[in-house]
Formats: C-alpha cells, sequence, structure tokens
C-alpha cells in the first residue's frame, strides 16, 4: 500500500506525478490560493505525509489532529510556520530545503539592495508619469553602493553568498552571528562586529538570520536609532525580525534613509500597511527565491524529504 500524503498547492506537473508514482496523493488544486485552514484540518487525519508551503501555519492544535502523520515536508528553507517542538512531541519528522536557493536568494538580496539604494522603481515610476521634464544635477539621487560598508545580520549560506557579491562591489562587510564564521572571515575578509557596532557602522544592513523567538523584533526602535540617516535596512528573511511599526516611523522620521522590504509580518501585506505609503520603501512579495529553476529544486528536495521519511529513511535535511 502507497502512503498517503497530502500537498497543499498545485506544483508543476513533474513533481505531482513523481508523488503520485510514490504515494496515494490528495491536493489543494489551486497554484494561487492556499489551502483554507478547515480544509487542511479535515486532511491531515488522514495522512501519512504532508507537502506543504510557507504559508501554512502547522501548529501545534494541527498537529494534534494528525494521528497517522510521520513527516511535514516544508518547500522553504525558514521553518517558523512550523510548530517544531509539538512535532517532536509527536514524533514527525519535520524537513526543510537548505541549500538549492542560497546564490537565488543572495541575487534578490543585493539586486534589492541596489535597487533601493538607486531608487531604481521610484526613478522607473517618474519617467512613465511624464515627471521626466530635463536633466536635474541632483533629480534621484541616490546612496552609493561600491565602497560603503555593508552590515550582514546572519551569516549563514545566503548571508555568505551575500558578502561574496558585496566583495565585487569593493564593500567593507562586518557581519553579526550567534557563533563566529572564522571560515568565512579568513575566506572573504569580513569582520565580526557586535550588533551595536555593526548598526552604528553600517551604510546597509541586511537581515538574514531566521525567525525564531531569540530574533523576533531584533530589529526596532532602539537599534533603528543606532543606525546612520543614510543607512538602508533591507529585509529579505522573515517580517516578523524587524519591527513594522518602528521601522514606519523611523523612515518616515528620517532616522534611516529607505529600506527595501521582500518579507512582511503578515503575507500578503495589505495594501493599507502604513510601510506602503513611504516612497523610500521597495517592496517586493516574498520572492527571495522566485526563480523557476530554484522553486522547481526546492520542490524536488522538499520531495525527496518526504519520501524518505515515508521509506523509513532519514531524509536529507530534517530539521533539529
Ligand atoms: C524560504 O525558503 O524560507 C524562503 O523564504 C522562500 O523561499
Amino acid at each position: 500500500m502507497k502512503p498517503k500524503v497530502y500537498l497543499t498547492r498545485k506544483l508543476p506537473n513533474e513533481i505531482v506525478n513523481s508523488l503520485r508514482k510514490n504515494c496515494e496523493l490528495r491536493m489543494w488544486e489551486s497554484e494561487e490560493e492556499p489551502v483554507p485552514h478547515d480544509v487542511l484540518e479535515q486532511e491531515i487525519q488522514e495522512v501519512d505525509g504532508l507537502f506543504c508551503m510557507l504559508t501554512e501555519e502547522i501548529d501545534r492544535s494541527l498537529l494534534e489532529k494528525a494521528s497517522k502523520l510521520k513527516v511535514v515536508a516544508n518547500m522553504a528553507v525558514g521553518y517558523n510556520n512550523i510548530d517544531i517542538k509539538a512535532a517532536k512531541e509527536k514524533g514527525v519528522v519535520v524537513t526543510n530545503t537548505p541549500g538549492v536557493l542560497t546564490e537565488t536568494t543572495a541575487d534578490l538580496t543585493f539586486a534589492l539592495l541596489m535597487a533601493t539604494a538607486r531608487r531604481i522603481p521610484e526613478a522607473s515610476t517618474y519617467l512613465r508619469e511624464g515627471k521626466w521634464e530635463a536633466w536635474t544635477p541632483m533629480q534621484l539621487t541616490g546612496q552609493d553602493i561600491h565602497g560603503a560598508t555593508l552590515g550582514i545580520i546572519g551569516m549563514g549560506r545566503i548571508g555568505e553568498s551575500v558578502a561574496k557579491r558585496a566583495k565585487g562591489f569593493n564593500m567593507n562587510v562586518l557581519y553579526h552571528n550567534r557563533r563566529r564564521n572564522q571560515e568565512a572571515e579568513n575566506k572573504m575578509d569580513l569582520q565580526f562586529a557586535e550588533l551595536e557596532h555593526l548598526l552604528k557602522e553600517s551604510d546597509f544592513v541586511c537581515v538574514l538570520t531566521p525567525l525564531t523567538a531569540e530574533t523576533e523584533n531584533l530589529i526596532g526602535v532602539k537599534e533603528l536609532r543606532m543606525m546612520k540617516e543614510t543607512a538602508i535596512l533591507i529585509n529579505t528573511a522573515r517580517g516578523g525580525i524587524v519591527n513594522e511599526e518602528a521601522l514606519y516611523h523611523a523612515l518616515k522620521d528620517g532616522d534611516i534613509w529607505a529600506a527595501g522590504l521582500d518579507v512582511f509580518v503578515e503575507e500578503p501585506v495589505s495594501l493599507n500597511h502604513p510601510l506602503l505609503s513611504l516612497s523610500n520603501v521597495v517592496t517586493l512579495p516574498h520572492i527571495g527565491s522566485a526563480s523557476r529553476k530554484t522553486r522547481l529544486k526546492m520542490a524536488e528536495v522538499a520531495m525527496m524529504n518526504l519520501l524518505k521519511v515515508l521509506n523509513g529513511e532519514k531524509p536529507p535535511h530534517q530539521v533539529e
């Protein structure tokens, strides 16, 4: 008998077909709409495996309904949407997809940094709205990237890849991490810094740490006030790491110069969100890993993790 699996979003046919070969598959048929919580609550009761996205909140009460569940395979590197403690207590293996999205997410992080510093979306809108009447010396002037100091909060795989890109722009790179990453320091000439020092010295601050109980609201009023008035904050990790209300006031009051945000506390972000009313904010809809190739690889890795556990084997990427 094949194991029963529920897939929470429509994925490309090659993935769905492989899952069908190996499992008795039920799935939420929409690509756009996340599965409603009550549907998931129903489906999870019957399955051995769950293949889910970061949009699904896999909390204790949901896990308690899943008497047969052996594995939750998250199609993301971040797993703050899953109650890991509850899963462990229930003997459910949780897996994620590190590695395959590193370079794509670093590309996007650097693209967002550049777009924010050089005001690219604003400049493009300016032209299309017919406001470009003449070239003027100080029109749409931004901040230099080359030679500036970049502070990276979180020196994991993506942090390292962003540092590598920054070095190509001749940037001075500081980083803050729970543990020192001596290898990255030596390889790329990075400097470890306490958070306060990093915030005070950096022209750009990139948030690249996972969202955990310790990093929630890591950047709030106090931290934003430590930053330079010309500084730019980039967040491609998770919304909850930066306090959005504090960020709104810091941007509005000129405590910092601009922000580039790919992630929000509530996603999709409401069009009435105060941050969206500011012209010094560049916003994206959580597309850090969104290249077709990478998303396919993430789906493959999630599938491999899921099938390994259902086969009684150790998955390549188990969240400990
Ligand atoms: C992740 O994997 O955690 C990203 O946020 C989405 O690709």
